[in-house]
């Protein structure tokens, strides 16, 4: 197994607040950076090449954490306020990859945490987070959740974030380009949401009050997935046909497809992960930090909308104009944030739909069972 060390520290820190972020170049950590350092704190920012995150965004001290293997010590020393651990690899190739990077990773960074004196690691996990979950995603996430010291760590499990990059922001992309939209497992299922501000604003009052244990922060009342889905296609100017599919069928093909190395939107991780959501009781948790978030519509009324697509007939593409840039800088973070927002064409999603009808009419029962069998790589 890999180590790095953040031994021989000397205090440096004294009475200033300071925080140490993973994962600060993406969508999450570079927001609570930014939050944080408004707040007063100085920040560290860790990222795999520092030199690169400095030259994009210089108003924080950059160090070097690439996990599992290297951490720079500097980032830890005179014991900081608290460590909030955002870096987590979703795009792994196998569940080997990921365990090594998300549950090794955090261990060794929690325990560079604890030699270090760090007064509060934070692990941002997620509401995916739970005993019924069958994506490595879910299943890592409770795993790490699980090493730490229910009485002296936080483990934060915020619902989807709405704001301009992450998740949210490559599902809103997926819609506005699609005019076929699948929703899979009927999309009745539960979803609770948070707006970037409100989830950054949760997180720094959890440190400040000294929380430990796990908190949930999402907006209170869960939405079902398909009215998500019809916000997200109202807010982005786009009118697709929504139409039900078997999330059985679905995962049988995406597993087909991701083993013939078809590059898809949505991958059998995020249809396990879609299977399983489940509405959490968030009330006691929200009052725990002083937090009133917003709902699903006001936190997409909040963003900035993208631009209407130019040419509805071919390929949409949602990319924001000079001046929506500037707008959600005002609101949010950064505009350096902007690059998340990857055009994605609609083609692949038709390629699901047809092969999946496809199967539906011709495989075999047998034929089926052999595709299931392939998928064994994400398999539950
Ligand atoms: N976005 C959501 O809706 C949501 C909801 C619930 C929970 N979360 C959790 O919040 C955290 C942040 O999510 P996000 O949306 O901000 O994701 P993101 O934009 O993909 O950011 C992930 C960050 O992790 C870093 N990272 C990945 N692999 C790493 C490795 N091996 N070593 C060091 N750093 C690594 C990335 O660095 P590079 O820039 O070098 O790739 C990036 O800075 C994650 O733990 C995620 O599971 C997110």
């Amino acid at each position: 197994m890999s180590s790095f060390t953040a031994d021989a520290m000397t205090s440096t820190a004294g009475s200033r607040r300071v925080v140490v972020i993973s994962g600060a170049t993406g969508f999450l950590g570079l927001a609570l950076a930014a939050h944080f350092q408004r707040a007063g704190y100085e920040v560290r920012a860790l990222a795999r090449s520092p030199g690169r995150a400095a030259t994009r965004h210089p108003s924080f001290t950059w160090y070097r954490c690439s996990l599992p293997e290297a951490l720079d010590p500097r980032a830890l020393e005179g014991a900081p306020t608290a460590l909030i651990h955002c870096a987590f690899e979703t795009h792994f190739r196998s569940e080997a990859s990921a365990r090594a990077t998300n549950v090794e990773g955090s261990r060794l960074l929690l325990e560079a945490a604890r030699r270090a004196g760090v007064g509060r690691f934070v692990f941002i996990s997620s509401m995916s987070a739970h005993e019924r979950a069958e994506s490595i995603y879910g299943r890592t996430k409770l795993e790490v959740e699980r090493m730490l010291d229910g009485g002296r760590d936080l483990s934060v499990r915020p619902g989807l974030i709405i704001g301009s990059g992450g998740v949210f922001l490559r599902l809103a992309t997926a819609i506005a380009g699609s005019r076929v939209v699948p929703l899979f497992y009927g999309g009745r299922q539960p979803i609770q949401t948070i707006a970037l501000q409100d989830v950054c604003a949760g997180i720094l009052a959890a440190v400040e009050r000294g929380c430990v244990g796990t908190l949930r922060l999402g907006e209170e009342e869960s939405v079902p997935l398909r009215e998500l889905y019809r916000a997200i296609a109202a807010w982005a100017g786009v009118r697709p046909l929504f139409i039900p599919f078997p999330g059985g069928v679905g995962l049988s093909w995406l597993r087909v497809a991701e083993r013939l190395g078809v590059r898809l939107p949505l991958s059998s991780e995020n249809l396990l992960g879609l299977k399983h959501l489940e509405e959490c009781e968030v009330r006691q948790d929200l009052a725990r930090v002083g937090l009133r978030p917003r709902t699903m519509r006001q936190s997409l009324s909040d963003l900035a909308r993208p631009r209407t697509p130019r040419r509805p007939g071919l390929t949409s593409r949602l990319k924001p104009t000079p001046a929506e840039i500037r707008e959600l800088a005002l609101r949010e973070t950064d505009p350096a944030e902007w690059p998340h927002f990857q055009p994605i064409t609609r083609g692949p999603l038709f390629a699901v739909l047809l092969l999946a009808g496809v199967g539906i009419a011709a495989a075999p029962s047998a034929l089926v069972r052999m595709l299931r069998g392939a998928g064994g790589q994400h398999g539950a």
